[in-house]
C-alpha cells in the first residue's frame, strides 16, 4: 500500500510544485511591473490604454512594438497552443466569408506572419484556380514582417509576384494610394492601434468604391458561464504559458488585457459605420460564443 501511494505523491509534487511557484512569481512580477509603468509615465500627455495600464499616447506604439518584437519568433506556435488551434478555424471562416473572386487585390493590414494573406491565396488557387490575385501584407513591426516573408519564400506566391510586403502604420497608410484595393483586412491587429478611428478612416480611403472592409478581432462573450471560464483561462493560464513557451510573461499579459479593453461588438460596429462604411445586418458575426467576431463593412 505504502509502496503504491508514495511514488504517486512524488509525481504530484514534481508536477504541481513548479506550477505553484510559477503562479506565485507571476503574481509578484505582474504587480511589480504595473507599478513600474505607472511611475515611469507620469506626464501631462494625453493618455491611452496599454492593456490595463494608462500610458501617454505617444508611448503606446513603442510598447506594442516591443511586445511583437519579443513574440515574433514564437508567435505562430503560441497562437496554436493558446487557442488549441481554433484560431485556424476562425481564419478559415474569415476567408470563406470574404469569398474573393479571381484577380482580387487585398490589403492585409497588421498582417504579421501572413496567415490571412496565405489563406487568401490558397482560397483563390483552390476555388478559382486563380494565380492573378494580389496581396500586400503590411505591418508596423519589421520582425513580424520578417517571419511572414520567410514563410512566403517557401511558396509559389512569391515566385509569381503575387505578394508584396510593406512596413507601415495602419493609422497612416501614406504609401497606399486612395481607392486602390478591393478588400482591406485586419486580423487581431486593430486593438493594438492607438487611434482606432484613424485606422478605419484610412481603411475607407484606400478601398475602391464597392470595396469591403473586414476585421477579425476578439469580442465580448455574452454567456456568463463561458465568459467566466474564458476569463479564468485568459488571465490565469495564458500569461503562464507565455512564460513557459516564449519566456515572456509580460507580452502575453498585455495581449489578454488588450482583449478586455477592446470595444464590444456593437460599439465597434458603430465605429465602422461612423467611418463611412455601410454595414449589412448588424455588421458582425460572433465566433465561438463571441470570443472572436468578424466585422464587415462596404464602401458604397
Ligand atoms: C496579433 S498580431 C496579428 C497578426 C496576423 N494578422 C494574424 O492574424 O495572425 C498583431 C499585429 O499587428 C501589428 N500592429 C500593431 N500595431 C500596428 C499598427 N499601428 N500598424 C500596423 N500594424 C500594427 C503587430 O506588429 C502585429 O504583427
Amino acid at each position: 500500500m505504502v509502496f503504491q501511494v508514495r511514488p504517486k505523491i512524488r509525481i504530484f509534487k514534481l508536477i504541481y510544485n513548479p506550477c505553484i511557484r510559477n503562479f506565485a512569481s507571476t503574481t509578484y512580477r505582474l504587480h511589480r511591473n504595473e507599478n513600474l509603468y505607472e511611475n515611469k509615465y507620469d506626464t501631462q500627455e494625453p493618455k491611452t490604454h496599454f492593456g490595463f495600464k494608462s500610458v501617454p499616447e505617444n508611448v503606446k506604439q513603442t510598447l506594442v512594438g516591443q511586445v511583437f518584437s519579443n513574440v515574433a519568433s514564437k508567435y505562430d506556435l503560441m497562437n496554436d497552443i493558446m487557442s488549441f488551434g481554433i484560431h485556424r478555424c476562425w481564419k478559415d471562416h474569415f476567408i470563406r466569408t470574404m469569398a474573393p473572386g479571381p484577380g482580387t487585390k487585398l490589403l492585409d493590414v497588421a498582417g504579421g506572419t501572413g496567415d490571412i494573406a496565405m489563406g487568401f491565396f490558397n482560397y483563390c488557387k483552390e476555388i478559382h484556380n486563380d494565380i492573378t490575385a494580389k496581396a500586400t501584407l503590411l505591418d508596423i513591426n519589421p520582425k513580424m514582417l520578417e517571419v511572414g516573408k520567410e514563410r512566403f519564400s517557401m511558396t509559389s506566391y512569391e515566385k509569381t509576384s503575387q505578394i508584396a510586403f510593406e512596413l507601415g502604420n495602419a493609422e497612416n497608410l501614406e504609401s497606399i494610394p486612395s481607392n486602390s484595393y478591393d478588400i482591406y483586412t485586419i486580423a487581431f491587429g486593430i486593438r493594438n492601434c492607438t487611434h482606432i478611428d484613424q485606422v478605419l478612416h484610412e481603411a475607407y480611403r484606400v478601398l475602391k468604391p464597392g470595396g469591403r472592409f473586414m476585421c477579425l478581432e476578439f469580442g465580448k462573450v455574452q454567456n456568463p458561464v463561458v465568459s467566466l471560464m474564458y476569463n479564468l483561462y485568459s488571465f490565469q493560464i495564458i500569461p503562464v504559458m507565455g512564460q513557459l513557451v516564449a519566456a515572456d510573461i509580460n507580452s502575453y499579459q498585455y495581449l489578454v488585457e488588450s482583449i478586455q479593453q477592446f470595444p464590444s461588438q456593437d460599439k465597434f460596429a458603430k465605429m465602422i459605420e461612423n467611418a463611412g462604411f455601410t454595414i449589412v445586418n448588424n455588421g458582425w458575426e460572433d465566433l465561438s460564443f463571441g470570443i472572436a467576431a468578424i466585422h464587415s463593412g462596404f464602401k458604397l
